[in-house]
């Protein structure tokens, strides 16, 4: 049926041999293990899967869909790069058939190497509203995740925010926590804003956001809500998925450092809030093209959706489907509609940007 174990062991065989042949010409191209992988992925009845979001519940979905196609899912995970580089080195000979990642900036990479090719399905198009999806079939979001500001409770009236841009005003020095401009969360944030404002208009604010922390970038976003929390900072840029974390932790410490802070979407009287996905595309030489479009098709069903949001506490891409309560909880918002590929076509511009301004 689902098969996780027996792939992961022929992946790590092709994974070895690859490595021990990336001196020669052909990395892996004739290897036994590769041969082995393609006729694994060659027979009707199977999708092979490469995915870096590691939830159990992706797992429960996979599940339900060999049991209502009868097509057995096999699954590697590894991180992003990992698997990007894994599928580049097995070229022609990759069992790969589908590739999900998170964040359309990563997608976007994926792209430009040559790794996906174009789909074209209507349940796929009707299901994802246009912004969340590549222009020409690439790649489709299969959930939302909302870029978010949090407060701290006692030192800010949620009325004193507004936007991203109005964080490099004054009021905010020495008040802003944000991870490293390394990020590919924020890299996707200045990716849409050079989209919305223009390059050297990005560059100034990024010039005042710099000015304006309360410390140099350190940890992730959960330690940028604990930095609020602990009034190390009064403001932090986060991904609204890691204060329902806390809000749903069952430690208490967790709990309370959600309960002293208050979540803000920025922008909702201009262009709305940024909004990333996580995403997935066909891969180029795909063994399973049928299977794996009938696999994409699955993950925007409904049933598949309420999973999917349930068990990250991110949004559905598909409407009509219900948030987990504590999401919910934080309201309706109003969503920046620039297409996700923007964030990767402008990626070039915002390292160079972060690299002129010193964002660390
Ligand atoms: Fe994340």
């Amino acid at each position: 049926m689902w098969n996780r174990r027996n792939f992961l062991a022929l992946a790590a065989s092709t994974a070895v041999v690859i490595t021990a042949a990336c001196g020669s010409s052909q990395p892996g191209a004739d290897s036994g293990a590769s041969e082995e992988a393609n006729a694994t992925g060659g027979s009707q009845g199977e999708v092979n899967v490469y995915s870096s979001r590691h939830y159990d519940s992706d797992d429960a979905i996979y599940q339900r869909f060999t049991e209502e196609t009868g097509i057995e899912v096999n699954l590697i995970e590894g991180d992003a790069d990992e698997l990007t580089e894994r599928i580049k080195n097995e070229g022609a000979n990759s069992p790969a058939d589908v590739l999900i990642t998170v964040d359309a900036g990563r997608l976007w990479r994926a792209e430009q190497d040559g790794l996906f090719q174009p789909i074209e399905s209507t349940a796929l198009t009707q299901a994802i509203p246009e912004n969340l999806r590549h222009p020409e079939g690439l790649w489709f979001g299969l959930t939302q995740r909302a870029r978010v500001l949090v407060y701290n409770q006692e030192t800010v009236d949620p009325s004193e925010l507004s936007t991203y841009e109005a964080l490099a005003e004054p009021q905010w020095q020495g008040r802003v926590c944000v991870r490293s401009s390394g990020n590919i969360y924020n890299q996707s944030l200045l990716g849409s804003m050079i989209e919305s404002d223009g390059a050297a208009e990005t560059e100034d604010w990024v010039k005042g956001l710099v000015a304006n922390l309360a410390r140099e970038p350190e940890g992730g976003d959960i330690d940028q809500i604990k930095a609020v929390a602990a009034g190390q900072c009064d403001v932090a840029i986060v991904n609204h998925y890691y204060w329902a974390r806390l809000a749903k932790s069952s430690k208490p410490d967790e709990q309370a450092v959600a309960a002293a802070t208050g979540v803000f979407f920025p922008n909702q009287n201009d262009r709305g809030t940024h909004v990333n996905i996580s995403g997935a595309g066909v891969v180029v030489n795909a063994p399973n093209r049928e299977n794996a479009i009938a696999f994409l098709e699955f993950l925007v069903t409904p049933e598949a959706q309420e999973i999917f949001a349930n068990s990250n506490n991110e949004y559905p891409v598909l409407q009509g489907v219900e948030t987990d309560p504590v999401v919910s909880e934080l309201g309706n918002f109003k969503v920046d509609e620039t297409n996700v590929s923007a964030y990767g076509r402008n990626n070039s511009e915002v390292v160079k940007i972060v690299d002129r301004t010193g964002w660390k």
